[in-house]
């Protein structure tokens, strides 16, 4: 299996160091991760790097895409199958499970898996059984670290009855939440910066953008960017408006926009002119006023807890207990915590300064001063 190197994570938002960290911590163990966030976030990059900072950096890492391949196809994919066993199957055929015996198997799109496909993995999951498609009895592979990514929210698939919640809890050992590129704007300059280098630096292939006419006869070549591109810099006009707009398509979206800024540059600065009509003014397309409003109590308590980095104990406990502050500014805090953490109350314990073995007595104190806000409204991944 071709080894892609892991791509650096670029961001220097606290989002991202602390995803980093993350990320350098769960490399270290074999658990099951679950990855999520939005489509473009990173979630595949994320991915990589648990394996490339894992012990098993040199063992294969294994991607399989589990949306848009019918069920039959996928199950053979994973699973392998005999020869003979379906048209076309000619030989006997390893499945991706097999192949990545000693290293990690990366089940993207997972929420797009049937719940026949969802079952069988679970028993693999379960047992280190794999059944291949037209073989009599079972084989087994032992040794897989299962990293998982979707961009759905698999606790509504599962309400609606299309995702197993078992297999939901069997994947879900850690789970990494790529936050989207609004919420952590201060890396956009840094990803423009990236992108720029990337698609002025290296061959771009002029066949795989459908931008022109710099493929030679036999289709394959590249072209140097400097020969038909005079793109170097950008202007900090158009770096600000880049900064201003939200985003929707995340990091792939940036990645997809630069690489068009290049290869249709006229000039050697873009310019804000250069960006597109949605870019530059956002306002038309997207209403999304900026209300300016006064600074809570909760607002600044959170700031104490975010920014200055104390923690709940020490900086909101005693003020409520001595009654400086009310239920209402606890729970407004809560609030704020859980959006941050898109309802999961463990994110909440770190995101407030907490030490993982305070959960319970976080929780208790929530319940005890009515104070725990069902985690479930926050849990839309956007
Ligand atoms: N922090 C980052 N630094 C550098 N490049 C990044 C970063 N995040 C994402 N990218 C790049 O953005 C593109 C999209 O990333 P990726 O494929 O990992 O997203 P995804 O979350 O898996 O998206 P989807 O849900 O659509 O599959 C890739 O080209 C990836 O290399
Ligand atoms: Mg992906």
């Amino acid at each position: 299996m071709r080894q892609k190197g892991s791509p650096e994570i670029i961001g220097v938002s606290r989002a991202i160091t602390e995803l980093k960290d993350e990320i350098a911590r769960v490399a270290r163990s074999d658990a099951k991760v679950l990855i999520t966030g939005e489509s473009g976030t990173g979630k595949e990059v994320v991915a990589r790097a648990i394996n490339a900072q894992s012990p098993r950096a040199h063992q294969p890492f294994v991607p399989v895409n589990c949306a848009g391949i019918p069920e039959a196809l996928l199950e053979s994919e994973l699973f392998g199958h005999v020869k003979g066993s379906f048209t076309g199957a000619y030989r006997d055929k390893p499945g991706k499970l097999e192949m990545s015996e000693n290293g990690t198997v990366f089940l993207d799109e997972i929420g797009e898996m049937t719940l026949r496909m969802q079952g069988l993995l679970l028993r693999f999951l379960e047992t280190g059984e794999i059944q291949k498609v037209g073989a009599e009895r079972p084989a087994s592979v032992r040794n897989v670290r299962v990293i998982t990514a979707t961009n759905r929210n698999l606790r509504d698939l599962i309400q609606q009855g299309l995702f197993r919640e078992d297999l939901f809890y069997r994947i879900n050992v850690i789970h990494i939440v790529v936050p989207p590129l609004r919420e952590r704007r201060e890396d956009v300059p840094l990803l423009v910066e990236h992108f720029l280098r990337k698609f002025t630096s290296r061959p771009l292939n002029r066949m795989s953008n459908g931008y022109g006419a710099a493929v030679t006869s036999d289709g394959q070549a590249l072209a140097p960017v400097a020969e038909y591109s005079p793109v170097r810099a950008i202007s900090p006009e158009a770096m600000a408006a880049l900064c201003e707009y939200h985003w929707p398509g995340n990091v792939r979206q940036v990645e997809n926009v630069v690489e068009r800024l290049v290869v249709t540059g006229r000039r050697e600065v873009i310019q804000i002119d250069d960006l597109s009509p949605e870019i530059r003014t956002p306002g038309q397309f997207h209403m999304r006023p900026r209300r300016e409003r006064r600074k809570t109590v909760a607002d600044e308590l959170f700031r104490k807890l975010r920014e200055d980095g104390e923690s709940f104990w020490t900086a909101v406990y005693p003020l409520y207990m001595n009654r400086e502050i009310t239920r209402g500014n606890v729970r407004d805090l809560i609030h704020k915590g859980l959006e941050e953490a898109r309802g999961n109350y463990k994110i909440v314990l770190r995101l407030f300064n907490m030490e993982p073995g305070d959960y319970k007595r976080f929780l208790n104190f929530l319940r005890k001063h009515d104070c725990q806000l069902p985690f479930k409204e926050y849990r839309e991944y956007r």
